[in-house]
């Protein structure tokens, strides 16, 4: 399962696995819809025509990939923002998750905003053949 949102150098790719509130892969992770949204490499939301923003649902073992470029961070109303993207998931059986990833070479960044959470950034892994590989496996709570 391949998304792709406007590329551009410094594009990544974003593998992960959907898990059950076991651990394990569960047939529920099958088709689970994600959808993300992100900002632009000018650190814009595009709200016009939805650009940086698509879904997909998930592959036989809950996988799913993504090619996209790196958000930039923001900042709104004195609040500092660490480049993240915005994610909503969810099985046919299973509760939504809100959240947000981040990546981990923001440090300054990162001690300067305050949604920030370090449990949320995604590991990347830099490859020798093609643009860096960011995973983060999403665990969906059973409704
Ligand atoms: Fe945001």
């Amino acid at each position: 399962m391949t998304i792709s949102l406007p590329l551009a150098p410094g594009h990544f790719h974003l593998g992960q696995v959907f898990t059950s509130t076991s651990g394990k892969r569960a047939s529920s992770a099958c088709g689970a819809v994600i959808d993300l949204w992100q900002t632009d490499e000018d650190a814009l939301y595009d709200n016009i025509d939805y650009g940086y923003r698509g879904h997909q649902f998930t592959g036989p073992g809950g996988e799913f990939e993504v090619s996209t470029v790196f958000p930039k961070g923001y900042g709104i109303l004195g609040l500092v923002r660490s480049p993240h993207i915005h994610v909503k998931a969810q099985g046919a059986k299973t509760k939504l998750l809100t959240t947000q990833i981040f990546f981990p070479e923001d440090a300054e960044s990162h001690a300067r905003a305050p949604r920030f959470n370090p449990r949320l950034v995604v590991d990347l892994r830099q490859t020798t053949s093609g643009p860096p590989v960011a995973t983060f496996d999403f665990v969906l709570e059973d409704a």
